[in-house]
């Protein structure tokens, strides 16, 4: 039988993790990767239930996938991640011709599972259970994932790399399906995680982006009674040799301690880049979503930032018409947006999600058009203070990892000629520079000529020649 599977990933780092173990697993037990569904013996696809438009899309493609299911029944058609475990059978529902359903703790069914379809025994399902049925424990278990497979092959470059830190949300914020997706939080144990590491770091990870809903709220409570927090963390992971540089994602205001803080400050492989979202600039607001903090609690924390990591860069996520947002409250997000001068924001439209508590308590009242005025008003603002923020990069050198052509770079590359590369600075900025392919995965020091609001453009610093006329 022959074993092509072919992968379409959508929604969070978490998923573009998760695709990398699965394709992992699944080459382990004799599948090829193929670029394409028609050429695949099993498509699958991992999704996203973060809002609806995320899940449309892939019941969309879906509907897509059909017509070749038809020509070849014997095509396995998979669905896995949150909206598998979301909507269950509601997926066979309304999409017949799938042959699986694995939620994101269930990934390592998939071999077997695939097996089993294509032994005749019929569709499958593996979910992990809900938040209420069963004891804490066993509900945890069963959200649990198989990290430590891992195939630099699948990363998007083979010097970076993703690594759970931990799995699952408790904070319920009333808009997110999150804590019922991936279940209750759980802190991976960092003797997990640093031998994960070192596995990474073997691989040739110079950098790595550690991943948590709420990255910084990481504990792990040993036998003995002792708790490794984020900042313990990062001092272990420091010290391995190879890894070069230290990313998280995503931050939690209220967790945001002067110990994390200072940690950051003294270990230097670790960025002083902090996602650490907002999602709104008005109290009346932040409450409705129970996210369990006030603005000035936010700016707070700013300060706190400001005071002890002075060139650190802070991007945010902004929902824009929450229920019951007025437009005073949105002004709001706007003066925060001013205030905070983050570096991005990624800005979206409220979306009611099934199963949370904003969809059975609070009515959906803001309208389609003024949400979408919201996010291009938010969104032009908020590039107005990162291209004023960048600008003030112009003239200055920079240093960057970098990771390989950038679009335009792959379009326009002929040969042997310069083409447009990209890389990251340590705190988090995109820097385009005509280079070539053999620069990717160096570091390397960039003279910025000019900026936009998403991405500083410079060149590569020439080694001044001196003449030796002039000194003898
Ligand atoms: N754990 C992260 C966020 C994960 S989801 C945190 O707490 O910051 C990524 C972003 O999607 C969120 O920050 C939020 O801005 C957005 N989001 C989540 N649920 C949403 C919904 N129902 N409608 C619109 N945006 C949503
Ligand atoms: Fe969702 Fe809130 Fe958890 Fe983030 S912290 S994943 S927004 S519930
Ligand atoms: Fe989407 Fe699940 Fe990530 S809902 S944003 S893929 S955790």
């Amino acid at each position: 039988m022959s074993n092509r599977v072919y992968i379409k990933t959508v929604g969070c780092q978490m998923n573009v993790l998760d695709s990398e173990m699965v394709i992992a697993d699944l080459k382990r037990n004799g599948y090829t990767v193929v670029d394409s569904p028609e050429e695949a013996d099993c498509v699958l696809y991992n999704t996203c239930s973060i809002r609806e438009q995320a899940e449309e899309k892939t019941y969309s493609a879906l509907g897509t996938i059909r017509q070749a299911k038809e020509k070849d029944p014997d095509k396995v058609i998979g669905v896995m991640g949150c909206m598998a475990q979301k909507d269950q059978e509601l997926v066979f529902k309304r999409a017949p011709y799938v042959d699986l359903v694995v939620g994101p703790g269930q990934l390592h069914t998939i071999p077997a599972l695939l097996d089993k379809v294509r032994g005749g025994e019929g569709r499958q399902m593996a979910v992990s259970l809900s938040r209420k049925a069963g004891s804490q424990l066993e509900i945890a278990r069963s959200h649990e994932t198989f990290d430590p497979l891992r195939d630099p092959t699948m990363r998007p470059t083979p010097f970076q790399a993703y690594l759970r830190i931990q799995i699952g949300c408790d904070k319920f914020c009333t808009y997110c399906v999150v804590p019922n997706t991936r279940g209750p939080e759980q802190g991976r144990s960092p003797d997990q995680i640093l031998a994960e590491a070192e596995v990474l770091a073997e691989q040739g990870a110079l950098e790595i982006t550690l991943l948590g809903q709420t990255v910084n709220s990481y504990k792990f409570k040993h036998e003995d009674g002792t708790v490794t927090d984020m900042a313990s963390l990062l001092q272990r992971l420091h010290e391995i040799d190879r890894i070069k540089r230290i990313k998280f994602v995503t931050n939690y205001p209220k967790d945001m301690t002067e110990r994390l803080l200072e940690t950051i400050r003294d270990l230097p492989k670790v960025s002083p880049y902090l996602h650490v979202p907002a999602q709104s600039g008005s109290d009346d607001v932040l409450k409705r979503m129970k996210r369990g903090y006030t603005v000035a609690d936010y700016m707070a924390m700013m300060e706190r930032i400001e005071r002890i990591l002075p060139n650190a860069a802070i991007s945010s996520d902004f929902i824009v018409g929450f229920c019951g947002e007025t437009e005073e409250d949105f002004q709001k997000s706007v003066a925060l947006v001013r205030r905070c001068r983050f570096k991005n924001s990624f800005i979206f439209q409220y979306s009611v999600r099934p199963g949370t508590k904003a969809s059975e308590r609070l009515e959906d009242d803001v309208p389609r058009d003024i949400k979408a005025r919201r996010n291009n008003e938010l969104l032009a603002v908020q590039d107005e203070v990162a291209k004023e923020d960048n600008l003030k990069f112009v003239g200055k050198e920079v240093e960057i990892l970098v990771e390989g052509p950038s679009k335009k770079g792959i379009k326009n590359d002929e040969g042997d000629q310069l083409i447009q590369m990209i890389g990251r600075t340590s705190c988090d900025r995109i820097v385009v520079f005509d280079g070539n392919r053999r620069q990717a995965g160096q570091f390397m020091s960039i003279q910025i000529d000019d900026a936009s609001s998403h991405t500083l453009i410079g060149r590569v610093k020439t080694v001044e020649v001196v003449s030796l006329g002039s000194l003898v």
